[in-house]
């Protein structure tokens, strides 16, 4: 049995916005420190960035990224963070019981974003959890108020004489779990992050700011935690928060596979929320998505890891280091199809994390650096999912799932570029068996396939590590043709298809 989808010109999603393909930096185990920021590195520069970690940064096309957590901004004190690094307070970190040296601090963060160039825009958050309204204030004067005031001349005097000029600002993070420091309710959070939003906008009224929504789609309070934030905070946000990670429970593979069943649903349905407040208050103005933390994380692992080794305050320990085989590289393809089948409403989204904490980018203290496996889905898409998200209605042979029911085997999207060139990222979910797909390319005016590559293996439990980096890499694909118009492939089992037409 085949699978099918038509592309038109005319029909299409939406325009990709480039913080699409963000990331996230957290102080949370080794992200920050022998991560990005390691100073008795090889690669070092004067600032302690990692270069071979860059470079990989870079190759991954990552645009903007979010800092400083997390559970971590939930008990950040900004001001420990800057000014000369060998008086900057240790700290007790509650989120991650480790000790937070505040070596690497906001100007290093903007430091690390400059050197990965203009499309890597800062995203920072704010403490709503130990802290507040002023707060947030403060760090806001001190980052990107020119000069002539107290805390803007303490940046000048720091050594940044240019304000950071932050556009993008998160209101907290996950302010709905019970695991936060400062835990709230909606109502209580929602005041609060109305009342920030409107004393950070009496400052710049040009700022973008980002609501939490859920922890997830499961927790208890999604949707009713979404309205009531949202009706107190709709005309003074931009975008609510998701966030949402997968793993296969109890060894059900098929239901991981399908994975981005979820992540879709949990998109609509914020959607809808978002725009049941706006249908309530009358309002012409759209909140936008910021999925601002996804990925793949054996959660479980790192929970039960945590009750077994309750960590005594370590400096920067190895936390939450996921190591990816290719049935989670085939997931994590499908998470970023999910995304793009909704640019229209999801404009930032952060892949969580970047380096070592369940990252694209693993390094070892003082050796080398590499790419995991879902790496290449990442940056395969960032660099060829600029355009336009065509509208793709697949119709596809099905599998039975125990979490999702019937689920297509197909999981497929397109973007079209400026220049008329048109990307297919598709995967087949079946373990067993290839799925033949056909896509009616209409009008479009494509000839030539530039490129198929697939991530695929015959061990779906294939993956990188420190001594075999380059296991896992996509290949070019065999047996694809684009003929009047119409493009055939047999997509191979368990596989992240990247198909470049022109
Ligand atoms: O990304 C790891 C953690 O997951 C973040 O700190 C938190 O926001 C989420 O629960």
């Amino acid at each position: 049995e085949k699978a099918r989808f038509t592309l038109d010109p005319t029909f299409t999603i939406g325009e990709v916005d480039p913080r699409l393909f963000g990331s996230f930096v957290e102080h949370l185990g080794r992200c920050v420190y022998t991560g990005i920021y390691e100073p008795d590195h090889d690669t070092a520069d004067a600032a302690g960035l990692r270069q071979d970690v860059l470079d990989l940064v870079k190759e991954l096309g990552v645009t903007t990224i979010r800092y400083p957590g997390g559970n971590f901004v939930s008990g950040y004190k900004w001001e420990d963070s800057v000014g000369p690094a060998e008086d900057r307070p240790r700290r007790l970190d509650l989120a991650w019981r480790s000790t937070e040296t505040n070596r690497f601090g906001l100007s290093e963060y903007i430091a690390f974003l400059k050197k990965l160039g203009p499309q890597a825009e800062p995203m920072m958050a704010v403490n709503l959890g130990t802290r507040g309204v002023a707060e947030a204030l403060e760090l806001q004067e001190y980052a990107n108020h020119p000069s002539g005031t107290a805390l803007s001349d303490l940046r000048v005097a720091h050594g940044d004489k240019d304000p950071f000029a932050i556009r993008m600002w998160c209101l907290g993070n996950e302010m709905d779990g019970p695991w936060q420091t400062g835990h709230k309710t909606a109502e209580e959070y929602g005041r609060v992050a109305a009342e920030t939003a409107r004393a950070m906008r009496q400052i710049d009224p040009g700022l973008e700011l980002v609501a939490c929504g859920s922890s997830g789609q499961s927790m208890e309070t999604f949707a009713e935690w979404e309205a009531t934030v949202l009706a107190e905070t709709y005309d003074l946000v931009d975008h609510i928060s998701l966030h949402a990670y997968y793993e296969p429970h109890d060894g059900d593979v098929d239901s991981f596979l399908a994975s981005a069943v979820d992540m879709e649903s949990f998109i609509e349905n914020v959607v809808a929320t978002c725009d049941h407040i706006g249908a309530r208050l009358k309002s012409k103005k759209k909140i936008n998505l910021s999925f601002d933390e996804w990925n793949v994380w054996y959660l479980s692992r790192t929970q039960e890891e945590a009750e077994r080794n309750p960590l005594d305050w370590p400096e920067a320990p190895r936390l939450l280091e996921d190591n990816y085989n290719v049935t989670d590289a085939v997931v994590f393809g499908s998470l970023l199809i999910a995304l793009l089948r909704h640019a229209d409403r999801v404009t930032i989204a952060c892949l969580a994390q970047l380096v070592n904490v369940i990252a694209p980018i693993m390094t070892e203290p003082g050796g080398p650096a590499w790419r995991q496996t879902t790496f290449f889905p990442f940056s395969q898409a960032s660099r060829y999912g600029r355009g336009q998200v065509l509208d793709v209605r697949v119709d596809s042979p099905t599998y039975e799932t125990a979490k999702y029911g019937e689920t297509d085997l197909l999981h497929a999207t397109a973007v079209r570029a400026e220049d008329g060139s048109v990307t297919v990222f598709a995967v087949n979910r079946s373990r067993t068996d290839a799925l033949p797909l056909e896509v009616a390319l209409g009008s479009l005016g494509l000839a030539t396939v530039v490129e198929h590559s697939v991530l695929s293996d015959t061990d779906p439990d294939a993956r990188n590590t420190l001594t075999e980096p380059e296991r896992v890499t996509p290949h070019p694909a065999t047996g694809t043709t684009l003929h009047d118009g119409t493009l055939t492939t047999p997509l191979e089992p368990l596989s992240w298809n990247v198909i470049r037409l022109v």
